[in-house]
């Protein structure tokens, strides 16, 4: 067994540490991606590749801020600005011979719904020296319009035709990247899986409008039309700290019915314990994008000692044995007890006598917390156990407690 604890086994290849930069502009390029090789990233996927270069609009990136806080982004930009050639002949060879040894290279990939593109992007990507190959088949803006991205990942069929069809052009281990912008995602992951998938990566972005500018009834983020006059914008793909709970639902519906497929979690991690929760309801990696493009690639260094501190605090020898830990208690609303005997508390010294809970209970709960001498107080008799008041507590001053 390896010394290193957070060393991991995913779809065959052995990574250092389970953090990877999901496909996104901190893999835009080499002189990105070998800075955060250096700094310890167990792997990267590289910004996807198509047949063509992108060329984006101005601006493409929206914000949803709370209270000062921003707690989401979405984005209207799309693929890869250099041609594959580049990235082929140039940029692959570079980070591979530059990286450190241990440092995990995905390509990403993107092509139409005929199978014979991705056979011959595979083919080509399997002659560059990269680890592993992700298909893009969930960019959820502008690729849809081209019957690509999330055009294809949303339709079983066309899913397991070109897995299968990308798979025929490498040996090298194949991940498809799944989005979220489905009803169900486990017939469109045991398609992946019929075509071959070795592995599955989800989620790419939420397709959103993340907002209008009220002052001149624009969305955002602001963009030109054609014209580089009116202005314009479009739907685009939310991703960051807002979209975590969808992440994990996706990822644990995915381990629940396929227990056996690697996943790469993503979508909102930004620190070692979202990715704990990640590792817990299934993945075996983690990939980040929206918390490098806002903190950079030196979260890493929290990240892994985050996870390191945590896994001896709890005694976990090995990433293995975390991995789906609370996959089991994620039952059917049916299967819950109804009306247990669970009231809220406060816990007093964290109570700054704010009055949001008092406010909500009263209007929006049960009527059941007053404030008696400057700090809120629960009448158990009247609550109901519903939880509002540890959702509006900014102070972390609210716990649950059994009455018998
Ligand atoms: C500006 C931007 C560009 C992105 N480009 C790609 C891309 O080229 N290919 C891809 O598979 N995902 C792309 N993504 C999606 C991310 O890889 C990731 O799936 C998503 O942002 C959710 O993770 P996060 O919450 O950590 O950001 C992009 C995301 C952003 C914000």
């Amino acid at each position: 067994m390896s010394s290193n604890p957070l060393e991991i086994d995913f779809a065959g290849i052995t990574f250092k540490n389970p953090f990877i930069l999901s496909s996104a502009p901190p893999t835009m390029d080499p002189r990105h991606i070998l800075r955060a090789a250096r700094l310890g990233w167990g792997g990267a996927v590289m910004k996807t590749i198509t047949h063509e270069p992108t060329v984006d609009p101005r601006t493409r990136l929206g914000a949803l801020r709370r209270e000062g806080n921003t707690i989401g982004m979405n984005n209207i930009e799309l693929l890869s600005r250099k041609p594959l050639k580049t990235w082929t002949n140039e940029w692959i060879p570079e980070i591979k011979r530059e990286a450190p040894e241990d440092f995990i290279f995905i390509a990403s990939m993107m092509s139409g719904p005929e199978p014979e593109g991705w056979t011959e992007l595979a083919e080509t990507m399997s002659r560059t020296g990269a680890d592993a190959i992700e298909l893009n088949v969930s960019c959820p803006h502008g690729s849809p319009e081209k019957h690509m991205g999330a055009f294809i990942g949303q339709d079983p069929g066309l899913v397991e035709q070109v897995t299968r069809a990308a798979k025929k052009g490498t040996d090298l281990p194949i991940l498809v990247k799944l989005t979220p912008n489905v009803t169900d995602i486990v017939p469109i992951a045991k398609a992946a899986v019929k075509g071959g998938a070795d592995a599955l990566s989800a989620i790419n972005t939420v397709e959103s409008l993340i907002g209008i500018d009220i002052e001149t009834a624009t969305p955002m983020p602001i963009a030109y039309g054609v014209d580089k006059k009116e202005q314009l914008s479009t739907y685009g793909g939310f991703c960051g700290p807002a979209v975590k709970p969808i992440g994990l639902r996706f990822v644990s519906q995915i381990a629940k019915a396929i227990p056996d497929i690697p996943i790469s979690g993503i979508g909102g991690i930004g620190d070692w314990t979202s990715a704990i929760e990640y590792l817990m309801v299934g993945a075996r990696t983690i990939q980040i994008c929206t918390a490098v493009m806002w903190h950079g690639y030196s979260i890493i260094k929290d990240l892994t000692a985050g996870l390191i501190e945590f896994m001896n605090r709890k005694r976990y020898t090995t990433l293995e044995s975390m991995i789906g830990k609370a996959l089991p208690k994620i039952t059917t609303w049916t299967a819950l007890s109804k009306l247990p005997p669970v009231v809220a508390r406060v816990i007093e010294d964290r109570c700054t006598g704010c009055k949001d809970c008092v406010i909500a209970c009263a209007d929006g709960g049960y009527v059941a917390i007053q404030m008696k001498e400057k700090i809120a107080a629960i009448n158990q008799e009247k609550c109901d156990g519903c939880g509002l008041c540890y959702v509006v507590c900014r102070d972390n001053a609210i716990e649950f407690v059994h009455t018998n």
